[in-house]
C-alpha cells in the first residue's frame, strides 16, 4: 500500500486553504455554455467583461481511498437573473459520495439523478449536505456576499463535466421579486 503523509492545513472562513496544491479559477467565459440568458453572457463579453465567478483551492490525493479536500468560494453576482453558480457535474465513478459543509454566506445546492429528478438543500454555515452516490451537484450563491463551503470527497472520484455542459440542470436559479426562486429550465436536456 502507498503511503500518505498526514497533514493539517489551515482553513479560514474567507475560504482560503492553506497549503493547497492546486488553484482553480472559473469566469464568465469558462461558464458561456452554462448561463441561459446566452445573450446576457455575449453582451459581457463583448463589452471586455469576464468577471470571476468562482474558485477552488484544494488538497489532492491519489491513491484509492483517499479523500481531497477543497474549499469554494463563489462570489455574488448574476447573469441576467441567474444567480452564479458552478458548473456542476457528476463523479465518474458513480458509486463516489461527497459531503459540503458551509463556511460562509449562502447558497443553494442543486442535485439530479440520470433520469432528471432535482433535489435541493440549502449550503450556510454550520450546515452540512450529503451528496449521495449518483447525483450530479452544482452550488449556487443566492446570498450578497461570498458564498464559501468546504468539499471533501473520494480523491478517485473524477469529475464528468461534458454531461452537465450538454444536458444543463432541469432547475434555475434565478432572482424573482428580490429572492431566490426555483423554476423549470426550458433548454434542459436539449444538446
Ligand atoms: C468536488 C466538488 C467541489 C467542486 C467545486 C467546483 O467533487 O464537488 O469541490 O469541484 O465546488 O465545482 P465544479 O467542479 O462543478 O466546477
Ligand atoms: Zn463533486
Amino acid at each position: 500500500m502507498m503511503t500518505s503523509e498526514p497533514y493539517s492545513a489551515k482553513l479560514s472562513k474567507t475560504g482560503m486553504l492553506l497549503p493547497y496544491n492546486t488553484r482553480t479559477e472559473r469566469r464568465l467565459a469558462d461558464l458561456r455554455e452554462y448561463f441561459s440568458d446566452k445573450r446576457a453572457v455575449e453582451d459581457a463579453l463583448s463589452k471586455g467583461e469576464n468577471p470571476l465567478i468562482y474558485v477552488v483551492y484544494e488538497i489532492s490525493r491519489k491513491t484509492e481511498g483517499e479523500l481531497n479536500v477543497g474549499c469554494t468560494i463563489i462570489y455574488p453576482g448574476k447573469v441576467g437573473d441567474e444567480y452564479y453558480f458552478t458548473k456542476g457535474h457528476f463523479h465518474v465513478k458513480e458509486a463516489t459520495s461527497e459531503v459540503y459543509i458551509g463556511m460562509s454566506g449562502e447558497g443553494l445546492i442543486l442535485m439530479q439523478d440520470k433520469e432528471g429528478r432535482v433535489f435541493i438543500e440549502e449550503i450556510k454555515p454550520e450546515m452540512i449536505v450529503y451528496i449521495p452516490p449518483g447525483l450530479a451537484h452544482r452550488s449556487v450563491n443566492t446570498g450578497r456576499t461570498e458564498l464559501v463551503f468546504l468539499a471533501i470527497y473520494p480523491s478517485d472520484s473524477g469529475h464528468d463535466y461534458e454531461t452537465i455542459r450538454k444536458r444543463g440542470f432541469a432547475k434555475l436559479i434565478v432572482e424573482r421579486d428580490g429572492r431566490p426562486a426555483v423554476i423549470d429550465n426550458p433548454n434542459y436536456g436539449r444538446d
